[in-house]
């Protein structure tokens, strides 16, 4: 048995020396040292863990709410470590199946988690690259015969070594059409799936209600998919939080009427048709930075940092929530 030059002695490749280009979890060597019978393993002494231990720390601190995700997110890392001490033990098992679905509404996070979500796959050599290859209904099916398979297969490929984010995912099952290739794409997708050697992991997204009819009429995927992750529509008071994160961000603050008339803002806003969560409340910012602009530019006078960064009352009641119009945008 070699001896590879990990301290701590996790068998996994370490990500930061493989890199993108590094072996698949198929070529992975044995595990280098089996610890005896009655070693101790300190699980927060590993280099992984600690890669991971940061990505969850800014997943609590850049995510506002998201309680329940943070709770599953944090599950499946201790999952993985645990593994990873299992193997260091000569403990054998099947590799864990990781493939996930994040239901939830518009603008809930389900993109930005998945990110956060192959990065730690990655910390933990779950995956070669911390990437997400996102895909709908169109990237996969192909609108003749004989051109969805490979159309699939090589969105298959695109991701390999990383996750395969399908969002909208339901769409790929027309019960209505019984020739439909979305079926061809789902039957491929479950021989990719059941590949324990393979080195994918799929996530199905979409709004809540469709997913579940979509699991429930396809129930070979549903049983290849262990984890499913909640998206819950957003409070208000986490909507304003989640506001207050993004411009400071971007490097601009509300003053202190910017406030009160955001609130004002996100409360109409809320109650209009298509309110897309945290998507909106970006679309909002974005406008309001364009108001902002427009003024500044109106002013005519030198400008200091000061009137750069600050986003007025003004900037905001421009908004067309504020008129009696029926105008919906964003
Ligand atoms: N909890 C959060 N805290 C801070 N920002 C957030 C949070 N959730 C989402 N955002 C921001 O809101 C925007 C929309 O999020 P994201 O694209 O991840 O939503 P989604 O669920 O994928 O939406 P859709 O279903 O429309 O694809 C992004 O700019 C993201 O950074
Ligand atoms: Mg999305």
């Amino acid at each position: 048995m070699t001896v590879m030059d990990t301290p701590n002695g996790f068998g996994y490749p370490r990500p930061s020396a493989t890199g993108a280009a590094g072996p698949g979890p198929e070529e992975q060597p044995a595990e280098s040292v089996t610890l005896a019978d009655d070693a101790e393993l300190d699980l927060s002494a590993d280099e992984a863990a600690a890669r991971v231990e940061q990505t969850l720390a800014s997943l609590d601190a850049e995510l506002v709410g998201l309680a329940p995700v943070k709770r599953r997110v944090r599950e499946i890392a201790s999952l993985l470590q645990v593994d990873r001490a299992r193997r260091q033990f000569g403990l054998t098992s099947s590799r864990p199946t990781l493939h996930m679905s994040f239901t939830g509404g518009p603008g809930t996070g389900k993109t930005t988690v998945a990110l956060r979500m192959a990065a730690i796959l990655h910390a933990l050599g779950y995956i070669r690259a911390p990437r997400v290859h996102t895909v709908t209904r169109d990237d996969l099916v192909g609108q003749f015969i004989g051109h969805t398979a490979p159309k699939t297969k090589e969105a298959i490929a695109r991701a390999a070594g990383g996750v395969l984010f399908i969002d909208e995912a339901y769409y790929l099952f027309r019960p209505e059409n019984e020739r439909d290739y979305g079926q061809e794409v789902i039957e491929i997708l479950l021989t990719e799936m059941e590949n324990e050697r393979g080195d994918l992991v799929v996530i199905f997204a979409g709004y809540p209600d469709r997913m579940t009819t979509f699991f429930s009429a396809n129930p070979g995927l549903s049983s290849r998919v262990p984890h499913h992750i909640a998206f819950d529509d957003y409070s208000y008071p986490e909507l304003l939080q989640i506001a207050g994160l993004m411009v400071a961000s971007e490097n601009f603050r509300f003053d202190e009427a910017a406030h009160q008339a955001f609130s004002e803002y996100l409360s109409r806003r809320m109650e209009q048709p298509r309110f897309s969560n945290a998507r909106s409340v970006r679309n909002a910012i974005e406008r309001s930075r364009l108001r902002q602009a427009r003024r500044l530019v109106e002013l005519r006078r030198p400008l200091r940092k000061e009137d750069l960064v600050t986003l007025t009352a003004d900037d905001i009641y421009g908004s067309s929530v504020f008129l009696d119009s029926t105008d919906q945008s964003g």
